[in-house]
């Protein structure tokens, strides 16, 4: 397969015409196949295969909407990590297939030996293998709320309960309170979740409170800190929690190539944690991440320059953003993330229909705050269309004009 690939080769659609070209039809069959593929309103995918016409409107629907719900990097994998996919593609039909050496890259990368890595398809399996080490014979998880509540869905879910405690006014975690409550449950507790930052705040717990958590409650706790989105952060008094690891506490960090890299429709992230801890959880975990996926982390891992980019667009964008709200008279949570939240001082989920009524979908509801919107960064197209939908919704709503 020739392996040079060009963005939109990969990503995009082709005509009916390129499509029955690369099935080998001579031109005239092909020509009078795509047009009477068009009068039936048929269209085909990149190598020559129909796309179900059923399909075709939900796929216009999702291809038109600015998506700003899920905080995903809307430019998708770096070039690298394409031209990487794009070569791994032989392998598509192996098992046991050479897969760049991922699991030593990843532990190389962050200077720690290869069994202190778990491969995931995706950071949400990393997550619920935990929950499913970690909370059975009715153990809790401590965590805040609000936060990735996948954590506690999970937990919910596999008959184990929660703890949430809530944020404080400026949205941080209160760790001594965490503390507190871990040390009085510290018999049922299975683990305590910190998400850092916090989806959905975009509000880091600093150093010093990392270390005031881990020193302060009993150390066979196992703590899991989902780092996701620590490539954002600015805050000096941020760090990463590798050292814990590497000094062998009781600590697993979830790390994902779904937010900085583009690849969450991919699915890999990885956990980093002591030997003993991914042995523990090891017998949970599918081990099931595609070759494409392996091949592309990689190379994403190895492109910095297209990360840094990435980085650059997304603090312009968003300090952008926020400052045209502000402007408006809303408030925005200063966020070290590609998110944020803006508070509409009204509740969120009419004017996110509102919102998905005029192309823009935006995040869910995040209780107990029902009164903020988590908003993604997106392109410039994407955050321009943004802007227009929210005056325009908030101008309707202002004006009482019944719909917002
Ligand atoms: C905080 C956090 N953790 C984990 C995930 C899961 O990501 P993935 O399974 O795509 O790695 C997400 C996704 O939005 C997230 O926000």
């Amino acid at each position: 397969m020739n392996n040079r690939v060009s963005r939109r080769h990969f990503i995009g659609g082709a005509t009916a015409a390129a499509a029955l070209g690369t099935l080998g039809m001579t031109p005239g069959v092909a020509e009078a196949r795509v047009r009477r593929a068009a009068e039936r309103g048929i269209r085909y995918l990149p190598g020559g295969a129909p796309m179900h016409r059923a399909f075709q409107s939900q796929v216009d629907e999702y291809d038109a909407l600015a998506h700003l719900s899920s905080n995903e990097n809307p430019f998708g994998p770096s070039e690298k990590a394409l031209e990487a996919m794009t070569y791994a593609f032989k392998y598509s039909m192996r098992y046991g297939y050479p897969d760049n050496n991922v699991q030593q890259r990843i532990a190389d990368a962050h200077n720690v030996s290869r069994d202190h890595v778990l491969m995931g398809a995706g950071s949400g399996e990393i997550l619920d293998v935990v929950g499913l080490t970690w909370l059975a014979h009715d153990k809790k998880v401590i965590g805040v709320e609000p936060s990735y509540s996948s954590v506690y869905r999970h937990a919910t879910g596999i008959d184990a309960s929660t703890i949430l405690l809530p944020l404080e006014a400026d949205h941080r975690q209160n760790i001594e309170r965490m503390v507190d409550v871990t040390n009085r449950n510290a018999r049922d507790v299975g683990f305590v979740y910190l998400c850092n930052p916090n989806n959905p705040t975009g509000v880091t717990v600093t150093a010093e409170e990392i270390a005031y958590l881990l020193d302060n409650i009993p150390e066979d706790i196992p703590v899991l800190i989902d780092e996701a989105y620590h490539h954002f952060v600015e805050d000096p008094a941020y760090e990463e929690s590798l050292k814990y690891v590497r000094e062998g506490r009781r600590v697993v960090i979830a790390r994902t190539f779904s937010k900085i890299y583009g690849m969450a429709a991919m699915r890999i992230g990885f956990a980093i944690a002591p030997p003993d801890m991914i042995q523990e959880m090891q017998p949970y975990s599918t081990g099931s991440v595609n070759a494409l996926a392996r091949w592309g982390a990689v190379a994403s891992m190895e492109d910095q320059p297209a990360a840094d980019r990435m980085l650059a667009h997304n603090r312009r964008l968003r300090e952008q953003t926020i400052s045209d709200l502000e402007s408006l008279g809303y408030e925005c949570i200063r966020s070290q993330t590609n998110f944020f939240m803006v508070n509409l001082r009204q509740t969120v989920a009419p004017i996110r229909q509102a919102f998905r009524q005029r192309g823009v979908a935006v995040g869910r509801d995040f209780p107990p705050m029902l009164d903020h919107l988590r908003v993604s960064i997106g392109t410039e197209e994407e955050m321009g269309r943004f802007m227009n939908a929210f005056e325009d919704i908030m101008t309707n709503i202002s004006a009482g004009t019944g719909a917002p």
